[in-house]
């Protein structure tokens, strides 16, 4: 995808409803060539709509209004380039949890949790927050600082436990340390603006994961990923799980890293392997899915051993459960 036409997409497919400040700014630079240039520039996988509008407001750009963002923009061009450089888009979003755990809490318990591209690992701690799926009842520990609320269609096997995990390890390029306040303070930069529900959901999991602070592996996702499976208690099934980790490999990486699971899996080990990725990125899924996938909106496909079951906000924040293939 042309520059150009990436913050065109972002503008439109991943921004549009939720964030209108990110949809101007980036139909703007979308129209803007000479903005486009610089962002040319800079290495294709740092090219990415929200880097750069993340890197903008942590240095303290304005992000209100898209001739003022322009500006001050351009003239600290060399800043906001060497953050770029520097830093990744490591969103984690505990949100996402919601659509992971009717599938974690469905497998045989006790779990050993293994994400890959962790960030800071507040996806590792699906048994700490509080859900509410609907108007239903509230699952979770009473006193968790975090309450995730989802919207569900179909027949989304809501728990009514929470699953036990006993061992809870990630992996990630470059670990995020919840106790790092800039690294925190990045974090929060990844939020778009005006989603003041995710700003305070990562403050609340901050605060939780600083009093337990996960172990994170530093490594690339299929290296570090047989050790770290070997280290999980016996007893426990494994779940190797990664969501929103796939936009950062390419297609040969992806391909080698679902060999890698599959071949976990084939020896023998109890391992289940959960994928929660936007839907073009795990393209094997698409043939399996048993409903249309919405028309504009991304969504994710929550799926289980290679096979989806569901379809899900990217943040956790709704989840349609697919139908049983006819015949089953
Ligand atoms: C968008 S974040 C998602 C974090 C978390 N899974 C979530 O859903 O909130 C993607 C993470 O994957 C990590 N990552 C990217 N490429 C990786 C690789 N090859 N191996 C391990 N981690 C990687 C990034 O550093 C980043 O922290």
């Amino acid at each position: 995808m042309e520059t150009a036409e990436w913050y065109r997409y972002f503008a439109e497919r991943e921004v549009r409803e939720r964030s209108p400040v990110y949809e101007a700014l980036a139909l703007g630079i979308a129209a803007d060539s000479e903005m486009i240039e610089l962002i040319d520039g800079l290495p294709r996988p740092k090219r990415q709509p929200n880097l750069l509008l993340a890197a903008v407001r942590f240095l303290g750009g304005p992000y209100d209004e898209f001739g003022r963002f322009r500006e001050w923009t351009v003239r600290h061009w060399a800043e906001v380039r060497e953050t770029m450089l520097a830093r990744r888009t490591q969103t984690n979003e505990a949100g996402r949890c919601a659509s992971l755990l009717p599938l974690l809490a469905a497998l045989p318990q006790p779990l050993a949790l293994v994400e890959v591209g962790a960030s800071a690992g507040l996806c590792l701690y699906p048994d700490r927050y509080r859900y509410r799926y609907d108007d239903g009842p509230e699952i979770g520990p009473a006193g968790s600082p975090v309450l995730l609320t989802c919207r569900t269609n179909g027949k989304v096997p809501v728990p009514r436990r929470l699953p036990e995990v006993v061992w809870r390890a990630g992996i990630d390029l470059d670990p995020i340390d919840v106790r790092d306040d800039q690294a925190v303070r990045w974090l929060e930069c990844l939020v778009w603006p005006g989603q003041e529900d995710r700003l305070a959901r990562l403050r609340g999991a901050v605060r939780m994961a600083r009093q337990d602070p996960p172990r994170l592996v530093r490594g690339d996702a299929g290296a570090a990923l047989p050790d770290l499976v070997a280290a999980a208690p016996a007893g426990a099934t494994v779940v190797v799980y990664h969501s929103a980790l796939m936009p950062y490999l390419d297609a040969r990486a992806r391909d080698r890293f679902v060999a890698l699971v599959r071949s976990l899996r084939a020896g023998g080990l109890p391992v289940r392997w959960i994928s929660n990725e936007g839907s073009p990125r795990l393209p094997f899924l698409l043939p399996k899915l048993t409903a249309e996938l919405p028309d504009r909106r991304l969504a994710f496909l929550p799926a289980l051993d290679g096979e989806p079951l569901a379809m899900a906000g990217p943040h956790g924040e709704w989840l349609e459960w697919l139908p049983e293939p006819a015949g089953s």
